[in-house]
């Protein structure tokens, strides 16, 4: 199973969808042109994929989940824009391209994160669950992905142990990839027992996911990530490898790929393609 081909494939399909709602959007401009350029610049798709893949292995098919697909790269989408605004971490390019506040200005591009978040609770609700609604409004807020923004805001200049990085890595990026793979198995209709053990599959790459983006943001390859190399050593944030230097941070990164691997090891082939993506997550290059 090729990691890559299913991310395309799983890929192509949100987009369609994220086309349609936004088709209904009908934004004042130049609103509704920041916020197609941003969510329509490429990107993996990983967490509309892993949301949809989750789906799937519980119950055979991904179309129960693709509201929330569609809704965690909104909010994914908003969180890079926010991200990369001057009072963040004040970078000029994302997803190979200027970054929002660059081509529309500050103002303009908090709104388009503004929007893109309220935009995906609009289509969260689709999915009738309001399960789901909770499930994504608390990895992505104040306990899971705006919480850990701040941490890791507050945490620039500061020397911390590995107890904190990890912890501002599983809230700020680990939270919504976790949420991902939870809410895709809660709307295929997932046993408690196969919940625990993809939430568990979903910590760890959320983890690694991180890790391997700090890597990246050292050892990486500017036109192949799209996105400045460098910038966390410029805002002096707290990172893996600087705490730990790159070579065990890679080894750190692939130690917890495994333990993700364990995870998902009651599962048989219908998850081999969770395995390629767990494997992916450390091998990227982007
Ligand atoms: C980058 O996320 C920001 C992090 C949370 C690490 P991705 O690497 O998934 O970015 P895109 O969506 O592919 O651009
Ligand atoms: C961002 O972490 C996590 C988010 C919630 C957006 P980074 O600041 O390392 O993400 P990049 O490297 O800019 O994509
Ligand atoms: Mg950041
Ligand atoms: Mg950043
Ligand atoms: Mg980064």
């Amino acid at each position: 199973m090729d990691a890559r081909a299913l991310l395309r494939d799983k890929a192509a399909r949100t987009e369609a969808a994220m086309r349609a709602y936004a088709d209904a959007w009908n934004a004042p401009e130049p609103l509704g042109d920041a916020v197609r350029y941003s969510l329509f610049a490429g990107g993996k798709r990983l967490r509309p994929a892993l949301a949809l893949g989750a789906c799937e292995i519980v119950c055979g098919d991904d179309a129960p989940a693709m509201p929330a697909a569609c809704a965690l790269e909104m909010i994914h989408t908003y969180s890079l824009i926010h991200d990369d605004l001057p009072a963040m971490d004040d970078d000029a390019l994302r997803r190979g391209q200027p970054t929002c506040h660059v081509k529309f200005g500050e103002a303009t591009a908090i709104l388009a994160g503004d929007a893109l978040l309220t935009m995906a609770f609009d289509a969260l609700a689709d999915t009738g669950s309001m399960e789901a609604v909770r499930e994504v409004a608390r990895a992505a807020g104040i306990a899971g992905m705006v919480g850990g923004q701040q941490m890791d805001l507050s945490a620039e200049g500061k020397a911390l142990g590995i107890d904190g990085l990890q912890a501002i890595h599983r809230a700020k990026t680990g939270a919504l990839i976790r949420c991902a793979v939870r809410v895709g198995a809660m709307l295929g209709g997932a046993t408690p027992e196969a919940l625990a053990a993809l939430t568990a599959y979903g910590e760890h790459i959320g983890l690694a996911f991180q890790i391997a983006d700090d890597v990246l943001d050292v050892a990486g390859d500017e036109a192949a990530i799209g996105k400045p190399v460098g910038s966390d050593a410029k805002s002096d944030k707290s990172t893996y490898p600087a705490l730990l230097g790159l070579d065990r941070s890679r080894e750190l990164a692939q130690e917890t790929v495994d333990a993700a691997l364990e995870a998902l090891s009651a599962f048989g082939p219908e998850a081999d393609a969770f395995r390629a993506l767990a494997r992916y997550i450390v091998e990227r290059e982007h």
